[in-house]
């Protein structure tokens, strides 16, 4: 099948309506996008991104009125979290109503959902009469895609249509909440939304899930995500230096060059040390680093706060050791 790139709604909605994929730019990443009611069409999507069926899908609308449609037993938080967020890079978990297939839920009776923050994206899902479920539009297991080219680097001939909306603001996925049987929330997946601002506007702390796992089935057994063909290390440039003696080493730093590595191999996340400018840039610099035909990778964390947090969490799962 041949992958065509473009910014035609017609024809990306033509695609969705007949159960085709269609790649879609979000604010995050883009998304890997079918009719979440057609279980075929939900079937192609694991298939073109060769991802396990135990893996569930974000389920995408056009706006919060459409997402109740699909959930009920919507708290008092949920509410709060929908205005102060949506559209935007926070996803959160509500009980299903039944018309949503088990092949998005992966079985579970929760669904997750976003209202994603980009004005194609949004325009595209308020012409159409279904939600659309959209995991990352890369092959499972590596690099999420922040630009058109990246979907088809990875998904070329497996999909007939990309909507190029341009290189992704945000770059890392959106933040996952869902509520636990106590009616506490817990957070799932750090991402778009800083847990900061979370907290500010419910007034509370917010605790990680036990498990945190894009794997929720079988922690453990897939290849870790996010991961660079070239293997990654994580910690003190310096530390870490004396180790790789004598390798082809790359270095991706937040804000600053290392004084004793070439600066041709080396990536900066943010000069102005922005986490949010290092969050936009990261997986194009981590699928970049990756070309380069180095034996290794080495990589600083960012201070632990705003959307720090996410892009330190996203650097360790691509990691190349592993993590029980
Ligand atoms: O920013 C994003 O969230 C992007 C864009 C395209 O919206 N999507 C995305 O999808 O990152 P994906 O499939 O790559 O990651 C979704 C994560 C997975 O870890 C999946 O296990 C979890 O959300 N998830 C989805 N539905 C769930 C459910 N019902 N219960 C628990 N976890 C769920
Ligand atoms: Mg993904």
């Amino acid at each position: 099948m041949k992958t065509e790139i473009g910014i035609d709604l017609t024809t990306a909605a033509e695609h969705l309506t007949k159960g085709e994929l269609v790649a879609i730019p979000t604010e995050t990443v883009y998304g890997l996008g079918a009719n979440a009611l057609n279980e075929d069409a939900l079937l192609k999507i694991y298939a073109a991104k060769n991802r396990p069926q135990f893996n569930p899908l974000i389920m995408h609308v056009a706006s919060f009125e459409q997402a109740k449609k699909f959930i009920k037993d919507i708290s008092t938080e949920a509410e709060q979290l929908a205005a102060a967020f949506w559209p935007g890079p926070l996803t959160m978990l509500f009980n299903k109503q039944q018309t949503v297939p088990d092949l998005v839920t992966a079985g579970s009776k929760r669904v997750a959902i976003r209202v994603p923050n980009h004005p194609l994206t949004l325009q595209l899902l308020s012409q159409l009469d279904f939600p659309v479920a959209a995991p990352s539009a890369n092959p499972s297991g590596y690099v999420s895609p922040t630009t058109a080219a990246h979907v088809y680097e990875g998904l070329n001939d497996k999909i007939p249509y990309i909507l190029d909306g341009g290189a992704c603001g945000v770059g890392v996925e959106s933040t996952i909440v869902g509520w636990n049987e106590e009616g506490e929330i817990e957070l799932y997946r750090l991402g778009g939304i800083a847990v900061e601002q979370i907290e500010a506007v419910i007034g509370k702390k917010i605790k990680h899930h036990k498990k945190v796992t894009d794997n929720p089935s079988a922690p453990g057994q897939l290849k870790s995500h996010y991961a660079t063909h070239t293997p990654l290390y994580l910690g003190k440039i310096n530390e870490l230096l004396p180790q790789f003696e004598g390798t082809k080493i790359f270095l991706i730093n937040f804000q600053q060059y290392h004084p004793h590595i070439p600066k041709e191999q080396q990536f900066i996340l943010s000069a102005s040390g922005s986490k949010d400018e290092a969050a936009k840039n990261l997986f194009r610099v981590l699928r970049e680093v990756d070309s380069m035909n180095a034996d290794i990778i080495l990589a600083e964390l960012l201070p632990d706060e705003g959307l720090g947090r996410a892009v330190n969490d996203r650097l360790e799962r691509a990691q190349h050791i592993m993590k029980e």
